[in-house]
């Protein structure tokens, strides 16, 4: 297994980044454009692994996507344009690839069958897999159909009225997307709004969607069509220079043009309910989706609660939240998140061991986990990213503030959502 020595104890963190480009925006630009009619042209596309997955899946049936200098093009087809493929598509560690494109392939009159690594094949298909056969898909998978290796066959969908257990913009968007495809109206419930850039998305290729409340509905037949999209920044990966910069000594760092969609930004909802020094200038709608500039600074903080609607608003977040909680005066109580488990690895139980590993005063819950905070200096020490990109980010920069040496086992699995991470982190350092 590779390694990587880490920057410990850094002075000071200072500079400006552009943040690479949003992985849920990119992941659907691809999608979208794969199928809607006419040419998609996406700026600020997001190389990482995950959004190469998806790439990689949509030409597996035949779409036509070309890469040039900046940006991404794809030539839609529109539905009817898509392929039966004569390979499995492999969907990496992408878990947005697995779900979206189940929902899209639901009504697809052809067969296909998708795998991905030892990571995806942990994560319950089943919340997908049991609303779409309900619509009239056939699916099969590992364990009746809740883990890759899965195959399906599209049918001819029928609406449904799903209310879904869980807050997931995945699952939300895999019903839209086969709702996309049968006659009538087809709808989602959720029990908190997670992020809603399919819809929005949706809209931008000339679609229609209806938002009422918790509920969204979709009518079948409507015709997409390409259209030029620009990708903002990332918040999820800004949010790990967000959370370097407020604990850091003597920092300021300012990330441009950073996603500022209000599904998304829970995580500086909580900078500042902590106390943070954080100023955002610029904002402004740019396509469908806002952007504005960050600037952080050193910061002293105190601890709070985050439970309840902020969960699926930052849920991404949490790795590096625990981080900054270590930080702050009293305790942070993390609650409702049980959806951690779920994620790229079972992020309480990663979070909790990793940071004790640095000598933080953490414990996990049944749904998250209690922090309690300026308990004493981080030790550096060997750490694990256990393949998940948000742990090795959020030890790359807890190694920041540690004392002494410390390594990071598999650091490539920060490629799935961020290449450039540590080339972005050594320019901000002294
Ligand atoms: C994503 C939705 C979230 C998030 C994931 C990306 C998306 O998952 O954790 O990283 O692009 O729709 P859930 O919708 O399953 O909560």
């Amino acid at each position: 297994m590779q390694t990587k020595q880490l920057h410990t104890k850094v002075n000071k963190l200072t500079g400006v980044l552009t943040i690479p480009g949003d992985k849920s925006i990119s992941h659907r630009a691809v999608m979208f454009g794969s199928i809607a009619k006419g040419k998609t042209t996406v700026l600020n596309f997001l190389e990482g692994e995950d959004c190469l997955s998806t790439i990689d899946c949509f030409r597996k049936m035949g779409v036509d996507i070309s890469k040039e200098s900046d940006s991404v093009v794809i030539n839609g087809r529109g539905f009817e344009g898509l392929q039966e493929p004569t390979e499995i598509l492999n969907v990496g560690n992408s878990g947005t690839t697995t779900r979206l494109l189940l929902g899209m392939l639901a009504g697809t009159p052809f067969h296909s069958c998708l795998i991905g690594d030892e990571s995806i094949a942990k994560r319950p298909m089943k919340r997908v897999t049991n609303p779409l056969r309900d619509m009239g898909a056939f699916i099969d998978g590992r364990e009746d159909g809740n883990y890759t290796p899965i195959s399906i066959r599209g049918g001819t969908l029928k609406p449904i009225r799903y209310n879904s257990p869980v807050a997931s913009a995945q699952v939300k968007s895999a019903i839209l997307l086969a709702g996309l495809q049968c006659e009538g109206t087809t709808s989602v419930t959720e029990p908190h709004k997670s992020r809603d850039h399919t819809e929005r998305m949706l809209r931008a290729f000339g679609g229609e969607v209806e938002e009422n409340g918790l509920t969204c509905s979709i009518n079948g037949g409507q015709q997409l069509r390409g259209i030029n999209i620009h990708v903002p920044g990332d918040i999820s990966s800004a949010a790990f220079f967000l959370v370097a910069g407020a604990i850091v000594p003597n920092s300021s760092i300012t990330l441009h043009r950073v996603g500022l969609n209000p599904t998304r930004t829970g995580i500086i909802d909580v900078l500042k309910e902590m106390g943070a020094d954080l100023t955002i200038e610029n904002e402004q709608i740019e396509h469908f989706e806002p952007v504005g500039d960050i600037n952080i600074k050193t910061s002293s903080l105190k601890g709070i609660e985050i439970s309840g609607d902020i969960i699926p608003r930052l849920i991404d977040e949490i790795p590096i939240i625990a981080l900054l909680a270590t930080q702050a005066s009293g305790d942070t109580i993390i609650k409702d998140a049980s959806e951690l488990k779920v994620k790229e690895t079972n992020r309480i139980d990663t979070v909790v061991t990793e940071l004790k590993k640095l000598g933080a005063s953490i414990e996990s819950t049944d749904d998250g986990m209690i922090i309690h905070g300026q308990t004493g200096k981080l030790t550096g020490t060997t750490v694990d990213s256990y393949g998940d990109h948000r742990i090795g980010m959020m030890l790359a920069i807890a190694a920041c503030i540690a004392e002494g040496q410390m390594t990071l086992k598999d650091p490539d699995a920060i490629a799935v959502s961020y290449p450039m991470f540590f080339e972005h982190l050594n320019s901000l350092i002294d």
